[in-house]
């Protein structure tokens, strides 16, 4: 069997589950993975460090700034859990380098949250970005082999992406397109959770939680103020005139509302099986 590279594309709204998704497809298969999202967000650090809140001025020599700068992606491959959601899947931890500083947290702080789509839809940062995500994609599709957790030989290399664009607009020709979707409802609990999960302090509870007590002041956003601020961004991204989320033709739809975590993978690393012959 030839070796030839295998790329899938999944692309989603905010919060559908895509990174862990991604995450867990390509260690399963012995891909390498790269979060296009930490990107933008990385970008958006930069402009934050930079003062610039606008797509005004300044967001050329923003554009000059991360077209310069070093954005690496590590996955350092993690051990399966027997937990009842994973199965024997695990989801590698991701880090996140930004001219060489660890900016994995950073870049996930309400504050980047709130401009990142904004600083997304200017078409000079997505110019720059595509390159970026190329230049990683060539990068993890050599490196993707040493990481192989399956029967190495037969399977052609692979890189799994996701984002907003990547099945429209970055890799077009992807071998398969994802796109993942879920209820704003259900996207907002699981980004309440991962928020939570980062947090060194407590955060507020959800008013509905039969657990939540003398809950200490809000830092963080709630369910339902967090639901709005994904429709929002949503919004944004869905009607941004550059690359907007749009489900390419090709790509499977996958509605992860009622899925488990398991499910939904395996739906994945099947269909990319198959297409690769191996099934
Ligand atoms: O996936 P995420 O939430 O980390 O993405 C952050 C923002 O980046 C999101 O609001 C839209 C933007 N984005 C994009 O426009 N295109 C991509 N391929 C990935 C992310």
């Amino acid at each position: 069997l030839p070796r030839r590279d295998f790329t899938i594309a999944i692309d989603g709204p905010a919060a559908s589950g895509k990174s862990s998704t991604a995450r867990a497809v390509a260690q399963e298969l012995g891909f390498g993975y790269i979060d296009s999202g930490s990107i933008y967000r990385c970008a958006t650090l930069l402009a934050l460090r930079q003062n610039i809140t606008d797509t005004g001025e300044g967001i050329g020599s923003l554009a000059d700034l991360i077209s310069h700068a070093k954005v690496d992606i590590k996955v350092r491959p993690s051990k399966s859990h027997q937990t009842p959601s994973l199965g024997r899947l695990a989801v590698p931890d991701v880090q996140v380098l930004l001219d060489g500083e660890d900016v994995s947290r950073e870049i996930r702080t309400p504050e980047v949250n709130r401009l990142v789509a904004k600083i997304a839809s200017d078409s000079s940062i997505r110019e720059a970005v595509l390159h970026i995500q190329r230049k990683l994609a060539a990068d993890a599709e050599s490196r993707s082999t040493t990481s192989r957790s399956v029967d190495a030989e037969d399977m052609p290399g692979g890189v799994v992406m996701d984002g907003r664009d990547i099945g429209t607009t970055i890799f077009p020709g992807a071998e398969l397109k994802i796109y993942l979707d879920a209820s704003a409802m259900a996207r907002a609990i699981r980004r309440w959770d991962e928020m939570n999960q980062m947090k060194d302090v407590p955060v507020q509870k959800p008013a509905h939680d039969p657990e939540a007590s003398a809950a200490p002041a809000a830092v963080y956003p709630s369910v339902e103020e967090i639901a709005r601020e994904l429709e929002a961004r949503d919004y944004a991204d869905i009607n941004r005139e550059n690359s907007p989320l749009r489900i390419a033709p090709d790509a499977v739809v996958i509605d992860n509302t009622n899925l488990t975590f398991a499910q939904q993978v395996y739906t994945i690393t099947d269909l990319a099986r198959e297409r690769m012959g191996l099934e």
